[in-house]
């Protein structure tokens, strides 16, 4: 296929998925299961397959999966397999919007459950990023206090004391992930426009104020990861040098 016919199939898919989408939004429960994301956790991930899908990946969550600190792109480095394929199943239905990267993580593009099995087993073995982009209040200030109490109180039991998330349940580890894309994120689940947002989740955020929201976020993106799991400053990735 050349580039052309590409980018036409990828807009008529996009034209037709969208309002398919929409209308199954309702009917769908949270994390049913089935199609793609069923048949990705079944498969045995293939590292060297992986690092070959993620290359169209990297153009935008770079090389090292870091992504960029002004949160355009998030971090995906170090992110639970089950949770990556969850997402990148739930955006390929159509089940979270998307737009920027759906033509990109296409079956044609990519390939079916194999190539999503393997590329987030291979994001999940990246090093994180160690300085992702931060929220403005340091340790001690009032509001990284009411960011820390409001986390406490609401997020602990899904997401972990320190942001690591349960990957057997699909919460995505949210710990040092960019600012700017964790409150857009979870202003979206809080108002409705994540349509794949756990609706338990929902329900304990609805009465977050824009402070609250921006003060827990503040307090996620900085929440250290386990060394151990944290590249070093500059680290560049051997595999696509
Ligand atoms: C053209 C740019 C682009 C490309 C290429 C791209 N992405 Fe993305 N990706 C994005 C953007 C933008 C977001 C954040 C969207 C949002 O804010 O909801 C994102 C979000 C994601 C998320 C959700 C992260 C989370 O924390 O929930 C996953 C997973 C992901 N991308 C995986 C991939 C994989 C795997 C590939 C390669 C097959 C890929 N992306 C290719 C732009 C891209
Ligand atoms: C009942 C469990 C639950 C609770 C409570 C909860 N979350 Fe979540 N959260 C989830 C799940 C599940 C997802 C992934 C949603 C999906 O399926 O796409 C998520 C997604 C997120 C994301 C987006 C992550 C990404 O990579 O895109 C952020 C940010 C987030 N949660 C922050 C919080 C914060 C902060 C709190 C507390 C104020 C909180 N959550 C409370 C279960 C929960």
């Amino acid at each position: 296929m050349n580039v052309k016919m590409k980018t036409l199939v990828a807009a008529v898919a996009l034209t037709f998925g969208f309002s398919a989408g929409a209308m199954a939004a309702d009917a769908k429960k949270w994390n049913e299961g089935g199609g793609e994301q069923g048949d990705a956790l079944k498969l045995t991930p293939n590292l060297e397959n992986g690092v070959e899908v993620y290359e169209v990946c990297s153009a935008c969550h770079l090389p090292e999966g870091w992504g960029l600190p002004d949160g355009t792109f998030p971090m995906l480095a170090g992110q639970h397999a089950k949770v990556t394929i969850k997402q990148l199943a739930d955006i390929r239905a159509l089940n979270r919007d998307n737009p920027t990267m759906y033509p990109f993580a296409l079956p044609s593009e990519i390939g079916g459950p194999q190539s999503i099995a393997d590329v987030a087993a291979y994001i999940a073995k990246l090093p994180m990023n160690p300085k992702p982009g931060l929220g403005e209040w340091a340790e001690g200030t009032p509001e990284f206090e009411h960011g820390k109490k409001l986390y406490a109180d609401n997020c602990v039991r899904c997401h972990g004391a320190n942001g690591e998330g349960i990957p057997d349940k699909y919460y995505p580890r949210i710990q040092g992930q960019h600012y700017n894309y964790l409150v857009r994120q979870f202003e979206w689940i809080r108002d409705g426009k994540r349509r794949n947002a756990n609706p338990d989740m929902v329900e304990q955020i609805k009465g977050f104020s824009d402070d609250d929201m921006k003060q827990v976020m503040n307090f996620v993106s900085r929440q250290k990861p386990p060394a151990k799991d944290v590249g070093p400053e500059g680290w560049l990735n051997p595999d696509f040098d």
